[in-house]
Formats: structure tokens, C-alpha cells, sequence
């Protein structure tokens, strides 16, 4: 069986880009494949969260896989750090990642950009850690976003040179997994792009109604169709977007044949898209309720998801190191 693996930083609440990007894929594949899900808290460290939320922010995570209906009897479901083996392989595949290689990721480069006062080798060697994460898996497959692919690239590149300077087919190299089908790009509200948490125009999983109404009765549109079947603006086809994600296609015809002639009312649009947003987030959001209130649970799960993956890193670390030439006295 294929290894799937993928990992989301403990910076934040998870948002409706999220959901309908990774989340409700990945339940779908826990049973075809050998699944790792973890949450990044070692590399949410780079923007140095400060200690009292730093707890707060992995179990918000954690809940939320849960509540989105990861099982953590099928998966591996973990917390990075409870993994000590994926520090230890990063140590070693930092010996073979270049500086220069690393300062010319475009992700590297973006960050240095918009944030120059705090340049530390932690961001620099991010994608050593992403590599060390996926490959402690040997995973096959890594459900990302285009925004990963630099990452992915180098996490190839270190397990081809361990491979080649070590003589070993220990890492296979890992690509990027769309479920076979293109990756939804789950639209924001404020227009344009994609929904993102630092963009501040997203939909959370713990909204509730009146919040989630709020920010779609706010969401960009424009003055509305002028001429029958003109195109439509980017602010409204995401509102479509949007709404094919979450409403009955019976309802999307319908608003679509409104805005074909001319008669659509963006308030009804919006009422329509709001009450289904809610109701695709409410059950999720009251899990997500009652799994952060459950620490005996929370603490069960993560210590089985930390034991399935610690058996399969410290596997491939044993493997890693007798490459090298670590042996026993
Ligand atoms: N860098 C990823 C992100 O920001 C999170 C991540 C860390 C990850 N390690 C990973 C994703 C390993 C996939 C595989 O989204």
C-alpha cells in the first residue's frame, strides 16, 4: 500500500480552503492508503508563538482533523514534535542540503521579503524539516497546494542525493497528490485569490452562523450583470464558486440562470450561499466543541497516532543511520 502523508502548522484555525481542500479528501482516503496526518507545531515555531497559545494552538488543530471526520484507528494521526526521530533525520539531511539551494526557494524568498527582521536559519531550513517529515514515512504522496511544490522539489532533490551519496534505494521521491481530480481552489471573499489564513478573508470552521453570515453578506461582488450571458467578474464567480462547494446544484442552476438574465439579486445570492455554509459548518463546528473539551480522548488519540508514527520513523532513521555509517559498539 502507497503512503499518504500530509501536515498542516499549528498557526491558526482551519478554514473553509482547508475543508474542501485537504480535510474532506482526506477522510475519503484513509482506507486506500497508509496514512500519516500531523499537525507542523516545529514549524509553526519559526514565527515565534508565544508560549501561552503554543499548547492552545496544536490541540485547536487536532480537534479540528477529528471533527472532519479523520479516524485516528485508520490514520496515523500525530503531533510533529511527539516524534522525535523527524528532528533527528533533519539533523542528518541538513548535512546534505545546500545553503545555496535553500536561499533560492521562492517560499524562502517571499518570507525574507515580508518579514527581514527575523531571518532565522529555522526558515531557511524549513523545507529540510517538511523533507524530514515526509520522507521519515518514506511517503509516496503529499496532498499539497501549488504553494508547496518548491518544498516538495527539494524534499525530492535530498532524497535523491541521500539515496545516491549512500548507495541505497532507501527514499522513494515524493509528489504531490490530487485525489485524482484537479485541486479545488477554494476562493476567498474579499474578491480575489485564494482563502487563506493570513488574508484574512476566509470562513472558519469554528464560525458561528451570525459570523459566517456576517463575512458572506460583506463578501466583494459588483454592480451586477448589465447585458444577458456576459461574463462573469472574479468577485462573482468565486460566490459561485463558493456555492457549488456547499449547495445543491438544483439551487447553483438556478442563480446562474438569474445571472444569465439578468434578474439576479446578489442579496439573495448571498442569503442562499450563507444559510448553506452553515449548514456544512455547524455539525462540523459542534464536534470541534465538544473534541476540544475532551482531553482524555485528545490525549488516547494523540498518544496512538504518536506510537504508529514513531515505530515507522524510527525505522527508516535505524536505516538512515546504518547508511551512513552510524554503528553499534
Ligand atoms: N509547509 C506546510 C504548509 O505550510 C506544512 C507542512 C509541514 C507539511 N510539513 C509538511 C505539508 C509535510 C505536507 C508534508 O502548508
Amino acid at each position: 500500500m502507497e503512503t499518504v502523508l500530509s501536515g498542516i502548522r499549528s498557526t491558526g484555525h482551519m478554514h473553509l480552503g482547508n475543508y474542501f481542500g485537504a480535510l474532506r479528501n482526506f477522510v475519503k482516503i484513509q482506507d486506500t492508503y497508509n496514512c500519516f496526518f500531523f499537525i507542523a507545531d516545529l514549524h509553526s515555531l519559526t514565527t515565534h508563538p508565544h508560549p501561552d497559545d503554543f499548547h492552545a494552538n496544536v490541540k485547536i488543530i487536532l480537534s479540528e482533523y477529528l471533527a472532519a471526520g479523520l479516524d485516528p484507528e485508520k490514520c496515523a494521526l500525530y503531533v510533529q514534535s511527539d516524534v522525535p526521530e523527524i528532528s533527528e533525520l533533519y539533523v542528518l539531511l541538513n548535512m546534505i542540503a545546500y545553503v545555496g539551494e535553500l536561499e533560492r526557494t521562492t517560499t524562502f524568498k517571499d518570507k525574507v521579503r515580508l518579514n527581514p527582521n527575523n531571518v532565522n536559519a529555522g526558515l531557511l531550513t524549513y523545507p529540510v524539516l517538511m523533507a524530514s517529515d515526509i520522507l521519515s514515512h518514506r511517503a509516496n504522496w503529499v496532498p499539497v497546494g501549488k504553494d508547496q511544490e518548491p518544498h516538495l522539489e527539494i524534499a525530492r532533490v535530498l532524497a535523491r542525493r541521500f539515496n545516491n551519496t549512500y548507495g541505497v534505494e532507501l527514499f522513494p521521491e515524493p509528489y504531490a497528490f490530487n485525489f485524482g481530480h484537479d485541486l479545488v481552489k477554494v476562493p476567498g471573499l474579499d474578491g480575489s485569490g485564494k482563502m487563506g489564513k493570513s488574508e484574512g478573508n476566509g470562513i472558519y470552521l469554528i464560525d458561528d452562523d451570525k459570523t459566517i453570515t456576517r463575512k458572506v453578506m460583506h463578501a466583494v461582488t459588483d454592480s451586477g450583470p448589465t447585458e444577458p450571458d456576459s461574463e462573469m467578474s472574479e468577485p462573482v464567480a468565486n460566490i459561485f464558486t463558493l456555492m457549488k462547494l456547499v449547495s445543491d446544484p438544483d439551487i447553483v442552476r438556478q442563480f446562474e440562470a438569474a445571472y444569465a438574465d439578468c434578474s439576479i439579486r446578489y442579496g439573495d445570492l448571498k442569503k442562499q450561499l450563507a444559510a448553506d455554509i452553515c449548514k456544512t459548518v455547524a455539525p462540523i463546528r459542534e464536534r470541534i466543541g465538544s473534541i476540544y473539551n475532551d482531553d482524555a480522548y485528545l490525549s488516547k488519540v494523540v498518544a496512538t497516532g504518536r506510537d504508529k508514527a514513531r515505530a515507522s520513523a524510527s525505522a527508516t532513521l535505524k536505516l538512515a543511520q546504518q547508511a551512513i555509517g552510524f554503528r553499534t559498539f
